[in-house]
């Protein structure tokens, strides 16, 4: 008997051939959009691997009713939030996920998102596509450079050191963080990079805010309107992890406010955000729809590491990239 496989996307193309060629019993959901919940409990009935993205819940009533001999579940994602972990780990379920390739993906993207919030991007590409590009003005849309500015970490992982790396030739002086624990490792590779276990001293110090952290209970709308009170007005905030570390209505109120100058999300919650939210007609908050690890290099890698770890699954070995 073939192992029945749940996938509930379509991987990328060399990824999705691979899949294709094996013989496995595939279910696969073949549309674009998240495979109804309905649809996904009805499937994962019987399944020994499920691969699944950041859009699906996985949690005891998905697990309980694919049944006891479900070898694995595989995120293509390296955030797992969206999975019940201590559920899996009740039942023995090894958890799959793509560490580490998508770093420099989302690490660029949250540089690019960086400069276009500190440099009015959006302002500048609405004014000069609707009329407003008069002659040149030496006060017109100035925003913030980098040159001797102090940059704030929040979760020095492998993302948030890589976007303190891309940083620092920027002109960063000062690069601090926050997260659960001092890491000298990072530090060999950052000198001058300086732990802060407060984290209201890395809002009250750095002009770039960005978060690079998991979402756990702990950091669940950690950056509600106290935080960004604690910001310098002049501070430019950028999320390219989970929205839920935010309270989103706390942040649309500080940027209309003035607390800080301006933000760049490339996470909302929910996701998507409605396209008549607040945020989009903000001036100064520039968002992109959750796309820092999408180019074609990263999401085959991280679709091939799913299918590294579907083999040793099903073959009872561990799993390659797996908790
Ligand atoms: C992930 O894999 O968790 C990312 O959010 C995808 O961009």
């Amino acid at each position: 008997m073939p192992f029945k496989v749940v996938a509930t996307r379509i991987l990328p193309p060399d990824a999705q051939a691979r899949l294709e060629a094996e013989n496995y019993d595939l279910v696969q959901w073949k549309e674009d959009n998240v495979m109804p919940r309905d649809e996904l409990l009805k499937q994962v009935n019987g399944a020994d691997a499920l691969i699944c993205l950041l859009t699906d819940r996985i949690d005891s009533e998905l697990l309980d009713v694919a049944g006891p001999q479900l070898k694995t579940v595989i995120t293509m994602s390296v955030g797992f939030d969206h999975v019940d972990v201590d559920a899996l780990r009740k039942r023995s379920i090894p958890l799959g996920y793509t560490p580490d390739v998508l770093t420099d993906a989302v690490a660029d993207l949250t540089v690019l998102l960086t400069l276009a919030a500190a440099r009015r991007m959006k302002e500048g590409m609405n004014a000069a596509s609707q009329g407003e590009w008069g002659s040149w003005r030496p006060t017109w849309l100035c925003g913030s450079q980098f040159t001797g500015k102090t940059l704030g970490i929040i979760g020095m992982g492998r993302i948030g050191e890589a976007v303190a790396q891309r940083l620092k030739p920027f002109g960063i002086s000062r690069t601090l963080y926050w997260g659960r624990r001092e890491k000298p490792e990072v530090q060999e590779r950052l000198p001058g990079a300086q732990f802060k276990a407060q984290l209201d001293d890395v809002l009250a110090e750095s002009d770039y805010v960005i978060v690079c952290c998991a979402l756990t209970p702990e950091t669940k709308e950690m950056f509600n309107y106290e935080a960004f009170k604690k910001m310098k007005k002049c501070a430019v905030f950028v999320n390219t992890a989970r929205g839920s570390i935010v309270q989103q209505d706390d942040l649309t109120r500080a940027l209309e406010e003035n607390l800080i100058a301006s933000a760049g999300l490339d996470v909302t919650s929910p996701e998507p955000l409605d396209p008549s939210h607040k945020l989009y007609q903000l001036p100064n908050c520039v968002i992109l729809p959750h796309i820092a690890s999408a180019t074609f290099e990263t999401r085959e890698r991280m679709a091939s590491m799913c299918l590294e770890n579907l083999q040793a699954a099903l073959n009872n070995q561990t799993m390659p990239y797996s908790l």
